[in-house]
């Protein structure tokens, strides 16, 4: 764990030298954590009720600093419930106060890109380094959970576990940890596949994550064609594991285009999302939005990167070429 005593009086003395100001010797601790941003492959929304999901982990990360205080902060401004919910929260659940957070990202906010997962994960991380990934997955689920209202545990996992997740209300023999919640128990395990070549593209537009899975359970509640949906969503996931871990970029491609029309059935595709897939869809594999919809990103699978970049851009979307099987959360020299 990276301690370092320092001082933030002004009379710059040596490391654990008294201090002229304060006439003693204090000493800060310091820690720092990271976690990454995640695309959800397939089976967003549907894992909310409890069918199968797999998400990724992305290189984009975001960086969290925690130091003694006698206020607390975040990035400078007083911690309360309603300005800065995730970080109110994580100090709550980890049993910790009196510090300052300071927070930095690659990850863009409302994207779709698990920004929000991955700052519940970072803190509670840097908050208790010591802590192992199950009791982290089940303490940033909760930040979550009282920071969003209505959530799975899928975004709190893979910045978790990093790499790959497939996440079911089914038991599996590779299980890394259940969770419970919203009336759902959650198995998570890690899942082996091959780096895929994934273009992710963003709108532009940002939505918020809430309202989204709110609509959802509202339409689920009244509908059953949307009832019928969710189920597929799950199904066809399943089908989505044995072609992952057969790299098989066809299947992979026909089941992300079979998740995007289910997708726009349960009401959270929209405009943007659709112009953007149109536009890549000649290039890819398979295409569909990532995350909560409403807006935010797209996800394209192809041999043609560049090609797919071009095609996001000129509609007016900005294109990330990145790595999707990348680290989970970790400690940091700060
Ligand atoms: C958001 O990244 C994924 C959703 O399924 C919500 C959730 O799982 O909590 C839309």
């Amino acid at each position: 764990m990276p301690i370092q005593p320092v001082c933030h009086c002004s009379c710059q003395h040596s490391e654990g030298d008294e201090c002229y100001k304060r006439k003693d010797i204090h000493l800060h601790v310091k820690t720092a954590a990271s976690a990454p941003g995640k695309i959800i492959l397939f089976g967003e929304h549907a894992v909310v009720f409890g069918e199968s999901s797999i998400a990724t982990a992305l290189q984009l990360r975001i960086r969290v600093k925690i130091e003694d205080a006698e206020r607390e902060s975040f990035n400078g401004v007083y911690l309360d419930a309603r300005s800065t919910p995730h970080a109110f929260h994580a100090l709550r659940l980890s049993g910790r106060s009196g510090v300052g957070i300071s927070v930095s990202s690659d990850i863009p906010a409302g994207a779709g890109l698990g920004s929000s997962a991955a700052l519940s994960v970072a803190l509670i991380r840097a908050l208790r380094p010591e802590i192992e990934e199950r009791e982290l997955a089940e303490l940033s689920y909760r930040v979550e959970l009282a920071a969003q209202g209505r959530a799975s545990p899928a975004d709190t996992s893979i910045a978790t576990h990093g790499r790959a997740i497939y996440i079911s209300s089914r038991e599996t023999a590779e299980e890394l940890w259940s969770i419970r919640g919203n009336e759902v128990t959650w198995h998570v395990s890690h899942l082996e596949m091959k780096q895929i070549p994934v273009v992710i593209g963003f709108t532009g537009i940002q939505a918020a994550t809430g309202p989204l899975v709110m609509k959802v359970k509202t339409l689920y509640e009244k509908y059953k064609l949307v009832r019928e949906a969710i189920a597929e969503i799950g199904l066809l996931t399943e089908e989505a594991v044995v072609a992952l871990r057969r790299n098989d970029l066809v299947r992979i491609g026909e089941l992300m285009d079979r998740n995007q029309r289910l997708l726009t059935v349960i009401g959270v595709s929209s405009r943007e999302i659709e112009k953007l897939i149109d536009a890549v869809r000649p290039y890819s594999y398979g295409a569909k939005l990532t995350g909560a919809g409403g807006g935010g990103c797209i996800i394209a699978v192809t041999d043609n990167p560049e090609r797919v970049r071009e095609a996001i851009e000129l509609r007016g979307g900005s294109a990330f070429i990145t790595s999707i099987y990348s680290e989970g959360a970790r400690c940091e020299n700060e």
